[in-house]
């Protein structure tokens, strides 16, 4: 049987930032179970690893998105080694500040250096190249958060100016066959929730009623949307943002039923 031009293809190499945490680290698998050869980075190097060591000839690689020269230097090593990147997923972030007015600077500024700036620095180091290459897929990791106010005002903040850069970039790199957009999961049980979850063991389940299908999402949720973003399916979508959700931004069915807008069953 003459093998087609897929099965020939060298795989699509994909990097992700923060792939140490929840989502990232599915985010690789589920890249790496469609074929892509896939570099696990986090800033915390064992995370990283943990997650390489479980899939096959995956690369853990130190990156911190904070710094510039961490940036370029692990962009520099790899794409002197392998060529340009055909994926960079940026989903690196912290999430530090509760309440808006007692937040210190250093807490709120953390969550906007790393959300917008890391994402900065990292297509800054990854776009020359894919333009170069005429072909390239980036998927920014937004949130829920950055359409509306669900708290965290500065991590909020810097996910509404990510799902911006996103349609920046999508114009200026299009046209060189390179395409950029963004997810917005909304709440999914990932070791983020940990600190709360001590706190409250029941705040994950008081999420689930906010939610129409019923449910908080799971890390595979958002892996195989962006996954689906990444990949030739989606050769013609640039520059949007996708909602992973359950439908939480389509509405509030809680609302509806308190201002008498609509009945408890149906209707
Ligand atoms: N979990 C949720 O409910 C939820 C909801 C919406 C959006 N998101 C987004 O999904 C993405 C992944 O979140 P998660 O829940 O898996 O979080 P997580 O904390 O499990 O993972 C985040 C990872 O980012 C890494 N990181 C932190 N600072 C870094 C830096 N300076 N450089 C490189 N890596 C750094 C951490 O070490 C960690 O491994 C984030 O962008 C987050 O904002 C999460």
């Amino acid at each position: 049987m003459s093998s087609g031009p897929h099965d020939t293809a060298p795989p699509r190499r994909a990097l992700i930032t923060g792939a140490g945490g929840g989502i990232g680290a599915a985010i690789a698998r589920v890249l790496h179970a469609g074929g892509a050869a896939v570099i696990v980075t986090d800033v915390d190097l064992d995370a990283a690893r943990a997650v390489a060591d479980a899939i096959e000839g995956a690369e853990a690689v130190h990156l911190d998105v904070r710094s510039e020269r961490s940036v370029r230097s692990a962009i520099g090593a790899l794409t002197s080694r392998h060529g340009p990147l055909d994926v960079l997923v940026n989903n690196a972030a912290v999430c530090g500040n509760i309440e808006f007015e007692s937040t210190p600077e250093p807490v709120w500024s953390l969550d906007l250096d790393v959300v917008l700036g890391g994402a900065i620095r990292m297509c800054q180091a990854v776009l020359p190249g894919m333009r170069e290459a005429g072909r390239g897929a980036v998927v920014n990791v937004a949130s829920v958060n950055g359409h509306r106010y669900f708290g965290n005002d500065a991590y909020g903040a810097a996910k509404a100016g990510l799902i911006n850069l996103t349609r920046g970039l999508a114009v200026q790199y299009g046209p060189y066959g390179v395409r950029v957009n963004s997810v917005s999961p909304g709440t999914i049980a990932t070791p983020v929730w940990d600190e709360r979850l001590a706190a409250d063991p029941h705040a994950l389940d008081r999420a689930v009623p906010w939610y129409p299908m019923g449910r908080v999402g799971t890390v595979d949720d958002v892996a195989e949307a962006v996954a689906f973003l990444a990949g030739d399916r989606a050769s013609w979508i640039n520059g949007i943002d996708l909602p992973v959700d359950g439908g939480l931004l389509a509405g509030s069915r809680a609302m509806a039923v308190d201002i008498g807008a609509a009945v408890v069953d149906g209707g």
